[in-house]
């Protein structure tokens, strides 16, 4: 049995790794931490104990932490690359003084951390292609600035304190459930609603743009299996490269129109969001996580894409969005 607490439990990720957490460990309590505002509804509020739970306010973990006997904390809350630029005090305030604070009641009550870093914590210096697990760090975002803070202070209180931190550097994620908000990688979903809703999109980001892409069940099922990991192999913590697709827009345009062939695209660059993903590797090499702990995506783009559209015209015609 396990407890677990997902803090940012209604975002992009959280409102689907809940629900997959409470499949995985049906007997424990899997909670659903949210901010005011972003309280959740339907099936996540129904499916699980939920409690308000700011990342930044670590007496409040703690009482969390205790009423439920938790033993694992996924730290997803997050201010995306694009709004951490527009708003970068923000974006330190609730990466790092929420990672601090989760950190610290971790350390006090012996719970295990997984707090994700990101394709985002490379910067233009970094080798684009097969980037290596360990390699140049050197972001120019505040987004990676904070991740690359977040590898380093979650593997300082793992080797200082002992406390049991893991973690993968995510690429851009793809899904039909939850819009994300304020990312460079956020055209790679909308692309998909526009498809489906036969609108032309306006891709933010120029043609040859290549990164790092996900379907989300892969991210959801390497959040998992990195916290079951046997720890004895693990030679590496925060965080590893986990990868599936490298995409560039182009590419991901044809292979929609092969299933939806009237959809139309154009590009209108976004001077912000193509700095940032200019500066971002093309590739990750994620030989180290296959090593340690099994790591192997499954889905490739066309098997995304089928998915991808099915999923979606079904839940936009249930919503009367179509
Ligand atoms: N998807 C995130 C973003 O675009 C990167 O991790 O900001």
């Amino acid at each position: 049995m396990k407890n677990i607490l997902v803090i940012g439990a209604t975002g992009q990720i959280g409102s689907e790794l809940t629900m997959k957490l409470r499949e995985a460990y049906p007997g424990g309590n899997v909670v659903a931490g949210y901010i005011k505002g972003a309280e959740p509804k339907g099936d996540l509020l129904e499916s699980g104990p939920s409690e308000e739970a700011d990342v930044r306010d670590a007496a409040r973990i703690g009482e969390i932490s205790d009423k439920y006997g938790i033993d694992t904390i996924y730290n997803l809350a997050a201010i995306l690359s694009a709004t951490a630029e527009k708003k970068p005090l923000l974006a330190w305030d609730i990466q790092m003084n929420g990672l601090i604070s989760v950190l610290e009641v971790a350390k006090e009550k012996g719970i295990s951390v997984f707090t994700p870093s990101s394709i985002g914590s490379f910067g233009p210096g970094t080798p684009a292609d097969d980037t290596p697990q360990d390699t140049i760090q050197r972001p120019t975002s505040m987004y990676g600035v904070t991740k690359v803070a977040t590898e380093l202070l979650s593997d300082y209180y793992h080797v200082k304190y002992g406390v049991d931190t893991r973690s993968v550097r995510f690429p851009g994620l793809i899904s039909y459930v939850t819009l994300p908000g304020g990312g460079t990688s956020d055209y790679s979903v909308e692309i998909y609603y526009a498809a489906i809703r036969g609108e032309e999109f306006v891709c933010p980001l120029a043609a040859g743009t290549y990164m790092d892409m996900m379907y989300m069940p892969d991210a959801l099922r390497a959040s998992i299996e990195i916290m079951e990991a046997d720890p004895s192999r693990l030679r590496h913590r925060n965080s590893f490269n986990i990868a599936s697709m490298s995409l560039e827009p182009q590419m991901l345009y044809e292979k929609i129109r092969e299933y939806v062939p009237g959809f139309r695209m154009r590009y209108e660059p976004d001077p912000v969001k193509q700095a940032i993903a200019d500066s971002w590797p093309n590739k990750m090499d994620d030989s180290c996580a296959r090593e340690e702990w099994g790591w192997k995506a499954e889905y490739d783009l066309d098997a995304m894409t089928v998915d991808m559209i099915a999923r979606l015209k079904a839940k936009l015609s249930r919503d009367g969005a179509l």
